[in-house]
């Protein structure tokens, strides 16, 4: 897998050095990533140190692949094809070791990633470009944890990822122009339109727009001026967004937008950095979007949402 990129001696060899890509992480974004991974024609691995979440996303990705040759999206050939390169491993030492680029989708947490790179820098073959699909952490706080910064960015996705074009490529003070090109390259293999941030900014493009939108939205609920339901449906009737800023918290999960603005604030100490009430609230409860059943809206087995009352979703 990884032979001919080791014997190039270099990340270098440029996207067709690469074949085996190795994904960090079976959550939502890990697993989606790496059936696109699959799906362009590379071998794919995803790994989780929990078997439990490696089979939860094997069967929905399976289920969502089902859906797709059901509409005529994709063929079944394609399908099994695709998931005849997936790998599913609990195992990332043996993985790591044959990957030609490492696409991590762990926890928003410094230390687990910085521990993740250091290890895979020990691991993968020398050539390998170890990238993170973090939108909060910048690559160069990782980076000096491995012996290759050249080789170390940020390649962060959009959830869905298997249907959001979007891919920011972001360059480290450290990133080699080639490991900048490389990336590039395979977003687009990937059937995506990456971007590139020349410089880092936590948030990047796109979540910081958001973030934006998100702050303002929780504001108006905070403040009594409107209910969760009619902020959605005015950014949806509105101004034409394919969800409402609450409908895509529950959707990417209301415990990472928490856990970037906590990461913010501990960098910056500026007091409007800090998550907001209702959203603490209800990390603390653990509701924290369709994954639990209950974040903004209540979800029901099938996922259809109701609106929760008010009061309930901005108690502390
Ligand atoms: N996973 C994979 N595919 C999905 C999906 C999911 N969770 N949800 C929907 N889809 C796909 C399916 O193919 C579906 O078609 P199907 O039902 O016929 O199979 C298709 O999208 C359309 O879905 P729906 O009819 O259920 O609903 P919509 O037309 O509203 O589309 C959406 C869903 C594509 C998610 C759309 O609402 C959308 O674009 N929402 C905004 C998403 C967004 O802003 N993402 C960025 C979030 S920020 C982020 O990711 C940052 C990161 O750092 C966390």
């Amino acid at each position: 897998m990884s032979d001919i990129a080791t014997e190039s001696g270099s990340a270098a060899g440029g996207i067709d050095q690469i074949r085996h890509i190795v994904i960090v992480g079976a959550g939502a974004m890990g697993s989606q990533i790496g059936m696109l991974c699959a799906l362009a024609g590379f071998e794919a691995t995803i790994t989780d140190l929990q078997g439990d979440a490696l089979d939860r996303a094997n069967h929905e990705l399976r289920q969502r692949l089902t859906r797709d040759i059901e509409k005529g999206r994709r063929t079944q050939d394609e399908v099994d094809v695709a998931f005849g390169r997936l790998e599913f491993s609990t195992d990332l030492t043996t993985a790591a070791t044959t990957a030609d680029y490492v696409i991590e989708a762990a926890v928003e947490k410094l230390d687990v990633k910085r521990q993740l790179f250091a290890d895979l820098d020990r691991l993968a073959p020398p050539p390998a470009i170890l990238a993170t699909n973090s939108s909060s952490i910048v690559s160069s706080r990782i980076a000096d944890a491995t012996g290759r910064p050249d080789r170390v960015c940020n390649m962060h996705f959009f959830n869905p990822a298997l249907v959001m074009k979007c891919v920011e490529v972001v360059r480290g003070p450290d990133t080699s122009d080639e490991t900048v090109q490389v990336t590039v390259e395979l977003a687009r293999r990937l059937g995506k339109v990456p971007v590139v941030l020349n410089r880092e900014i936590p948030g990047f493009i796109a979540n910081r727009i958001l973030g934006a939108v998100r702050d303002e939205a929780i504001f108006l609920l905070e403040n009594g001026i409107a209910s969760v339901e009619d902020i959605d449906t005015a950014c949806r009737t509105a101004l034409g967004y394919p969800m409402g800023p609450f409908e895509l918290m529950d959707l990417t999960g209301i415990d990472i937008g928490y856990l970037t603005k906590k990461d913010r604030f501990a960098a910056s100490g500026d007091p409007k950095d800090q998550p907001s009430r209702s959203v603490s609230a209800l990390v603390e409860r653990g509701e924290l979007g369709r994954k639990t059943g209950r974040g903004w809206y209540d979800y029901d087995d099938a996922g259809t949402k109701t609106p929760r009352p008010t009061e309930q979703v901005t108690s502390s």
